[in-house]
């Protein structure tokens, strides 16, 4: 079959009502895509000619979203009459009118249903002739779902929803997994005909299969190997269950690759994270967004990268960064801050209770303890001294820094921005650098220490301190 003749319809109109948030439904996240963004991409990987997610609820945030993540879908407007049949209904008039073929349905609220899965609907579809090809799941409980009822040999004869069904057909273990094919003119003839007599006074999508029955087409349903791919999300209970076993299968996934992942249980590992060979990412670690590690490199415990790029063999402990560079070799943490801008050279090192953005940092420099470094570049094989503040804000403007190549900084410095520090200069410990230093130059601005002799005998009497002191003079 050609791909323009194939269409994938995403359900997204209904109002979640179960989830009880002033966020619609389908813009939950899990592993970092929100669920309509899950059933929107693997709607993609079909090739299909159209991909027509319906919506109604919240309208505009989600047709927002989908503008700007998956431009090529035909956004499908459903109008107030409620229901599943009807949602499909709107996404056929939004197909061209010459539109012939397969429609699979699927829904925005099943964020693990995988293209494989469809494909073979797909093909079983095809292959056999028939006008509608439904999956289904076979679960422990059934409650809620709409239940699959079959005659006596099996074969399909059409879906009751749980509220419309009777005590025998509710012990019925097979359920509809609300994914469906079928052929594109024949559902929509079936749905023309198909009410909403029913106790949701909804149009069901479900009950097209049964009228294409009655109709004399052939219709099939087919049971799913792995339940958790058709696992649709309602409330808040199953977003958890479901984003834990899409992280499960995230981490094992990794595994497969050659990543060690100590404990899969607290490693959370977004779709869009890249991960090479032999990473090792240690407990408590979130990877988020476009994050990028490289082969060696050693991430945990305890660390968060936002859309951080981390080099060959760096290693990154006890950390928070995002919108980072991460250089081979380099270390950060442990409790390092990387906000946005950060980049930080091969070999460098980011040490612990430091803060940094928009810093450049050259390869082999570092800043290991008790600094803020904003807005500044500072070139290779510097050393920033313990405690060093770069005031970049002056109250009203932020300004920038610049630090060469070689250099040593003292314990206990400011930096007053804008500030340049030439290659090889040293400052001394507890400076206040306010005018720029030359290359080589040593820059000092603290006063002479004077010492006040035998002050604490004199003015701290029988204290502790002037006893010690008068026990170390004799
Ligand atoms: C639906 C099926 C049920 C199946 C279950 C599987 C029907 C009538 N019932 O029930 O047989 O077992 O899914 O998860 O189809 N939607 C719209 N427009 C609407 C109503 C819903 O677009 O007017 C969308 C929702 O946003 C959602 C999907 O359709 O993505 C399913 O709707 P939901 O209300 O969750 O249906 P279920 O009661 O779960
Ligand atoms: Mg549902």
């Amino acid at each position: 079959m050609g791909e323009q003749h194939l269409a994938v319809v995403v359900l997204a109109a209904g109002a979640g009502t179960r989830m009880k948030s002033s966020t619609p439904k389908v813009m939950h996240e899990i592993a970092g895509l929100p669920l309509l963004g899950h059933a929107l991409a693997t709607a993609s990987s079909l090739g299909a000619a159209h991909v027509v997610p319906v919506i109604r609820h919240q309208r505009d945030l989600i047709a927002n979203y989908i503008e700007t993540y998956f431009p090529h879908a035909v956004i499908a407007d459903q109008d107030e009459v409620p229901g599943t049949g009807r949602a499909v209904e709107c996404a056929l008039n939004a197909l061209p009118e010459d539109f012939t073929g397969a429609v699979v349905v699927t829904s925005g609220d099943v964020p693990l249903l995988d293209v494989a899965t469809l494909e073979s609907l797909i093909d079983a579809h095809l292959a056999g002739g028939f006008s509608a090809t439904i999956l289904t799941s076979i679960v422990e409980d059934p409650a809620g779902y709409g239940r699959i009822i079959r005659s006596n040999d099996g074969k399909f004869i059409q879906i009751i929803e749980d509220r419309d069904a009777d005590a025998e057909q509710l012990e019925i273990t097979e359920v509809n997994a609300g994914v469906y094919v079928f052929d594109a003119a024949l559902l929509r003839n079936a749905l023309t005909k198909v009410g909403s007599h029913n106790a949701q006074g909804e149009k069901y999508l479900t009950d097209a299969a049964a009228e294409l029955i009655h109709e004399g087409f052939k219709v099939q349903a087919l049971a799913v190997a792995d339940n958790w791919l058709v696992a649709g999300i309602n409330d808040r209970v199953q977003l958890g269950e479901v984003a834990a076993e899409l992280n499960y299968r995230i981490c094992e996934a990794w595994q497969v690759a050659g990543v060690t992942i100590q404990d899969p249980s607290s490693t959370w590992i977004d779709v869009t994270v890249q991960l090479a060979q032999d990473v090792t990412i240690l407990p408590g670690t979130y990877l988020q967004g476009f994050t990028k590690i490289e082969t060696g490199a050693v991430v945990g415990p305890e660390v968060v990268l936002v859309d951080v790029e981390v080099g060959e063999g760096a290693k990154v402990v006890k950390t928070h960064a995002t919108g980072s560079k991460i250089g081979a070799g380099a270390s950060v943490g442990p409790f390092s801050y990387l906000r946005p801008g950060t980049e930080l050279g091969a070999d460098g090192k980011i040490g612990t209770f430091v803060e940094t953005k928009n810093a450049k940092i050259g390869a082999g420099s570092k800043v290991p303890h008790l600094s803020y470094v904003g807005d500044a570049t500072i070139g290779e094989n510097s050393n920033i001294g313990a405690g060093t503040i770069f005031a970049n804000y002056d109250g009203v403007k932020k300004h920038a820094s610049s630090i060469g190549s070689h250099v040593r900084t003292g314990s206990h410095n400011v930096f007053v921005a804008p500030i340049t520090i030439g290659d090889g200069a040293y400052t001394a410990a507890g400076t206040v650098v306010r005018k720029d230093v030359e290359a080589g130059d040593l820059a000092m601005n603290v006063a002479p220490q004077r010492n006040l002799a035998d002050w604490v005998i004199a003015k701290r009497p029988g204290t502790a301190a002037a006893e010690a002191a008068h026990k170390a003079k004799n």
